[in-house]
This record gives structure tokens, C-alpha cells and sequence, in this order.
């Protein structure tokens, strides 16, 4: 099973919407394996988001996402990367789908209240940073039965 890093931005949990998305995710069927919230630390922010080291908005992003806690998740599923892309919507949240989650909660793109993994490589990268190995949970669900044909 693929497994993928989703973080509820600090503009998610001040707004109360960190039940609504964990929810989410939970009814699309993906298993959440590891689960934590935390005040970001600058330099965490700062090699989470160090592809975008050299790009105008970096002082910014690392000042939003260190600004109040956030709640950080692993969620496992067929597909976890791209199916989880696909339920947070385009990055900026003016123009992402309705029923996406930044379609239907947000309205800026420093603003977009959720980030999700966009590759395998991130995911593993990401889910490093966040979780020591023995904080990602390995357990059985007997309704997979009731989500996965096989
Ligand atoms: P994220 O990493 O947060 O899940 O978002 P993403 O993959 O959809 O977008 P990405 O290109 O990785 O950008 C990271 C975050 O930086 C902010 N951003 N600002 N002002 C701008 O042009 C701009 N572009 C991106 C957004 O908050 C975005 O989520
Ligand atoms: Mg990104």
C-alpha cells in the first residue's frame, strides 16, 4: 500500500476544519497510520518546503506555516499520492474544484489550509521529517474487505 504525507495548514485548525479533512479522507476509505499536531519549527518549515528556497513566496510560506500549530497525518490507500492530490483540489483554492478541499474551504493561495505529498519520493521524504518510524502504525481493518475488491 502507498503511503502519503497530509498536513492541516495552520488556517485549517484556527478555523476548525482539521475534523472536516481528517473526515474526508477517512470516508474515501485511505487508513490513517500516523497521526500528530505540532507548532512547525522555522527550520523544519524550511526543509519541508526547501524546493521552494529560491521562489519569491518562500520568506512567506515558512511564515504561514509556522504561525500556529498543525496537524500532521501518514494516510495509506491504493494510489494514496494521487487520490489524496485529487481530494485537496488545485493549489490555489480560487481555482480548485468544488468538492475539492481547497474548493470548498478556501479563497487565497497563501491561505490553502492543506498540503498533501505530489509524488512518491515527496511522500517518503515528507513522512521522514514528520514521524520516527515506530510513530507510523501497522494494523489490520476488517472493512477493507468493504473497500478493496483485492
Ligand atoms: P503544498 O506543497 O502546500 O501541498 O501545495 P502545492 O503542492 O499544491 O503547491 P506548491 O507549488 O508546492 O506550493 C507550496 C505552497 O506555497 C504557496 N504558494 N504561493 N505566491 C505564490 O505564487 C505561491 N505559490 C505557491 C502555497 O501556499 C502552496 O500551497
Ligand atoms: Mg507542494
Amino acid at each position: 500500500m502507498e503511503r502519503t504525507f497530509v498536513m492541516v495548514k495552520p488556517d485549517g485548525v484556527q478555523r476548525g476544519l482539521a475534523g472536516e479533512i481528517i473526515s474526508r479522507l477517512e470516508r474515501k476509505g485511505l487508513k490513517l497510520v500516523a497521526m500528530k499536531m505540532l507548532r512547525i519549527s522555522k527550520e523544519l518549515a524550511e526543509e519541508h518546503y526547501a524546493e521552494h528556497k529560491a521562489k519569491p513566496f518562500f520568506s512567506s510560506l515558512v511564515a504561514y506555516i509556522t504561525s500556529a500549530p498543525v496537524v500532521a497525518m501518514v494516510v495509506e490507500g491504493k494510489n494514496a499520492v494521487k487520490v489524496v492530490r485529487k481530494l485537496v483540489g488545485a493549489t490555489n483554492p480560487a481555482e480548485a474544484e468544488p468538492g475539492t478541499i481547497r474548493g470548498d474551504f478556501g479563497l487565497d493561495l497563501g491561505r490553502n489550509v492543506v498540503h498533501a505529498s505530489d509524488s512518491i519520493a515527496s511522500a517518503e521524504r515528507e513522512i521522514k521529517l514528520f514521524f520516527r518510524e515506530e510513530e507510523i502504525l501497522s494494523y489490520r481493518r476488517e472493512n477493507d474487505v468493504w473497500v478493496y475488491e483485492k
